[in-house]
């Protein structure tokens, strides 16, 4: 420890130190003796650290002999030298005017004699030389806006950082990019307005890149070299601490818009020691911090009254005070506001008046939304990979013509923003030299837990759904169960005069999956004997194929095919009352799907081709439960993306999904695997309201919803045939097959006409996924006479007359139209009267005629 030199000092040495610190040249002798009295002497070993970074701040010091080294250190624990100081210098001021935790470290570069001032002390001298205050503050922003540029870069991994901070730099300083004429007047507008210092808002629709232009139009301006600073009016996390710290507890509403009206007024103009609730410290603001530069005020329309009256003054006279303070205090800042338009309305600055100071209005950009231009969005996405692929290391070089259309065909409601971070995820997970389509994530919608609740949060539910080997072994149990299922049929072992494998295949097996599909989504995929026999193969080899691209383009279309060909088959080649047709039919199944999961990755079978993945993920967006991830939580913490990609030690999803991007239940197969992989506890297994999705789901994907008419229509000559009133033989039932889906998707896509050719796709894509609880009600009720023929079989009661069960066909059928009615309705805002009526007729039409039938 090196001595402390209490009175070694003399006064004089003291005085002379603190002269030679620049800061101090303006001072007379009377005050520099006053400070010199103060300030304690002390002496340091070379490689000592005086401040520690994230301390609370006691003390500045100035520099009497020797040099220190500011530094701070990354995530990683990495240190980072951002700044050398030498005789003359201070260090330890922004903790004392900001009343922010220490913002680095110092250590001593080899032996230092530093004078040493408490904060106490230190406050009563700036009250007592308030020009002394600004001039602490222009260093102080200097550093932090130095700071926070290198604080940026360690936030990675240094050495790819270091190459693109630069460029990133230059980029934002430099251009924004576009070619539309919408673009361009953005552009003029920036050219007009950067040459001088009156105030304006920047106005744009949520998400708009506001805080670029803000920047650019900094950057472009003679004040480029001063500070640039940033500020939400609208209350953040820094907001909450505060409240939470100085309300102590109490509920009252006045009380609260005093604390946040104090709370705006100190951060913009700061506030003198004491003045604020639950801090002593005194505090500068950024416009004082910023002088000569620029300030962005985002959410300017959310100024309390009395910041609003201080903010107004200062725009006139560029005077202000501090919260507490009396002294009038001078600044030369630049405010720029920045403010959300509402939605759809064309002058957005009119709804503002009266909650913004007039004079910010006079000057005004308007930012269009995303949607209006875009022939932009691929250039923009080029530059936001561009920064992306820097950030993360990656040599993603292209944008695919696939993944460009897939960008500008999206209504990017979140706007550049929203685009942002689609490219980032992208970025995130794309391996090779090119952004493909597969890597687009679209429509996040930030994760709500409105109407829902988390059933991972019981411990060991949580702990069982996240064990993939349980998983295994359920997987691994499977496959000889469906072999003794086909073993069975082969043997036509019959008891009681019905066929055990018919009974265990048609009975209960498939009824009970419908159950399933309803009760938990597509889980029974996950746990499907396919998975095993692909394993197995695999153990032989692995298929590293992509997907044949038809497939991305088809959809689920060729597997909606599949599915209504294995009904007519199941009918028409009378499956049940022949088990070895029943072997046969297991059998070619069986091998078809091993076949296609072995030749390709990402189990392209279960994906694009198998009946059962089609039923048990279209009806799987009825469940009452859903797997989605907090992709706030995503955003702000995961950077590895293993729920998606999984690493050596565990696989990643094996559907290809990313669960942050999941809006639907149809392709999740709930196996538990991304809950496993994610560090952060980002993903929910929540229950919800049953067909929840038909009404939240903003982007429904089209070729699915046009299968469900084609799904519900197929209904009718499953009960015809249960009904047996189907005469003529294979010919017209197979007729009828093809003749009742196509008939109820022509009317459905007549019915979707009403809204406009234009909007046809959208409406398809809504109201197709409304008709599934009919068209799911209509298989369940066709589903239900022979799970009660399978139970009286089990119970030996007598089968009375076969496949009747009109009663419970009825009831079903009825709690179906009622449940598409209800998701019609809460679909309806905002949706066109006529499409509403037509589809409202239709589905009631179908519901009767299927009601008529099942009662027969
Ligand atoms: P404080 O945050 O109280 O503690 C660490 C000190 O390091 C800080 O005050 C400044 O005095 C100093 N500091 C921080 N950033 C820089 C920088 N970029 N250049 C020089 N000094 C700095």
């Amino acid at each position: 420890m090196p001595p402390i030199l209490p009175d070694a000092l003399a006064a004089a040495d003291k005085i002379a130190y603190l002269s030679r610190a620049g800061i101090f040249s303006g001072l007379g002798q009377g005050d520099l003796a006053k400070l010199a009295d103060l300030a304690m002497p002390r002496e340091y070993a070379g490689g000592e650290v005086v401040i520690h970074q994230g301390d609370f701040g006691d003390a500045i010091y100035f520099i009497c002999r020797g040099g220190v080294d500011v530094f701070i250190r990354n995530r990683e624990g990495a240190e980072s030298v951002i700044g050398r100081l030498a005789e003359g210098d201070f260090f330890g001021e922004m903790a004392l005017l900001t009343g922010a935790p220490r913002s680095a470290s110092v250590r001593t570069s080899g032996d230092a004699l530093l004078l040493w001032l408490d904060k106490k002390d230190f406050d009563v001298f700036l009250r007592e030389h308030p020009e002394m205050a600004l001039l602490f503050s222009r260093i102080l922003a200097e550093r932090i806006t130095a700071a926070n540029r290198l604080h940026e870069r360690q936030i990675g991994r240094e050495e790819q950082l270091k190459k693109l901070l630069f460029q990133e730099e230059e980029e934002h300083l430099t251009r924004l990019v576009g070619r539309t004429k919408q673009f361009q007047a953005v552009e003029k507008r920036v050219e007009e307005l950067s040459g001088g210092a009156e105030p304006l808002v920047i106005v744009g629709p949520e998400g708009a890149a506001v805080e670029d232009v803000a920047r650019l139009l900094h950057f472009r301006s003679p004040r480029s070299g001063r500070p640039f600073m940033v500020v939400d009016l609208g209350g953040g996390e820094e907001w909450r601490t505060y409240r939470a710290r100085a309300r102590g507890g109490q509920k009252d509403a006045e009380e609260e818009a005093r604390l946040f009206e104090d709370y705006q007024v100190s951060t913009v103009f700061g506030h003198e020691g004491g003045a604020m609730r639950g801090t002593e410290a005194s505090r500068l603001g950024c416009i004082e911090l910023a002088d000569g530069g620029t300030i962005v005020l985002k959410n300017v329309d959310r100024l309390a009254p009395g910041s609003r009256e201080r903010l107004n003054i200062y725009l006139l006279e560029k005077k202000f005070y501090r919260l507490g303070g009396m002294g009038v205090l001078a600044a030369d800042t630049r405010v720029i506001g920045t403010l959300t338009a509402p939605e759809g309305e064309e002058n957005p600055a009119k709804v503002f008046r009266g909650r913004i100071p007039p004079i910010l209005l006079r000057n005004r950009i308007n930012l269009p939304p995303l949607s209006s231009r875009r022939r932009d969005i691929a250039v923009i996405a080029e530059t936001y990979l561009e920064k992306h692929a820097a950030l993360q290391g990656k040599e993603i070089k292209d944008i695919s013509h696939q993944a460009v259309n897939t960008l500008v065909r999206y209504s990017w409601p979140g706007n550049d923003r929203e685009l942002e971070s689609v490219i980032e995820r992208g970025v995130m997970v794309c391996e090779g030299d090119t952004l493909l389509a597969e890597h687009i994530f679209l429509g996040l919608t930030p994760y709500s837990e409105k109407g829902r609740a988390n059933l991972l949060r019981l411990g060991p539910f949580r702990r069982a759904f996240a064990n993939l080997r349980l998983r295994g072994l359920l997987q691994g149990a499977m496959v000889p169960a469906l072999l003794a299922i086909i073993a069975v049929n082969l043997t036509g072992l019959a008891v009681r005069g019905v066929s055990v494998g018919t009974a265990l295949f048609w009975y209960f097996m498939l009824p009970l999956l419908f159950l399933s599909f309803i009760l938990l989504g597509r889980v029974y995929c996950s746990i499907c004997p396919i998975h095993g026999l692909t394993r197995l193969l695999r153990l032989i080899g692995s298929g590293e194929r992509p997907a044949p691209k038809v497939f991305g383009r088809i959809g689920v279309a060729g597997a909606a095919f599949f599915t209504i060909a294995f009904f007519w088959m199941e009918d028409a080649f009378l499956f049940r009352e022949n088990p070895m047709r029943t072997a046969a039919f297991l059998i070619f199944l069986l091998v078809a799907a091993a076949a296609a999961n072995f030749v390709f990755k990402q189990e392209v079978w279960c994906r694009f081709m198998c009946p059962m993945g089609y039923m048990s993920g279209t009806f799987a967006c009825l469940a009452a439960v859903e797997l989605r991830a907090n992709n706030s939580v995503c955003s702000s913490q995961c950077k590895s993306a293993l729920c998606f990609k999984g690493d050596g030690a565990s696989p990643g999803c094996p559907m290809g999904l990313f669960p942050v991007s999941l809006t639907s239940n149809q392709n999740c197969k709930m196996c538990g695997t991304c809950v496993h992989n994610c560090p952060f506890n980002s993903i929910h297994l929540d229950l919800r309201w049953p067909g929840a999705e038909i009404w939240e789901n903003r982007e429904p994907a089209l070729v699915t919803a046009l299968t469900v008419p084609a799904m519900l229509g197929i209904v009718f000559p499953l009960l015809l045939h249960q009904n047996r009133h189907i005469g003529g033989g294979l010919a017209a039932y197979t007729l009828l097959f093809l003749a009742a889906p196509l008939a109820l998707l022509g009317l459905f896509s007549l019915a979707c006409l009403t809204g406009g050719r234009a909007e046809w796709p959208r409406q398809a894509a809504a109201f197709g996924f409304a008709y599934l609880p009919l068209a799911f009600a209509g298989h369940l009720a066709c589903q239900f006479p022979y799970l009660l023929t399978g139970w009286r079989w089990l119970t030996g009661a007598p089968q009375a007359a076969r496949y009747a069960a009109a009663g419970p066909r009825v009831l079903i059928v009825g709690v179906g139209l009622l449940w598409g009615a209800w998701a019609m309705r809460k679909l309806s805002p905002g949706r066109p009267r006529g499409a509403l009526s037509a589809h409202g007729a239709l589905m009631t039409a179908a519901g009767l005629g299927l009601l008529f039938l099942a009662a027969a």
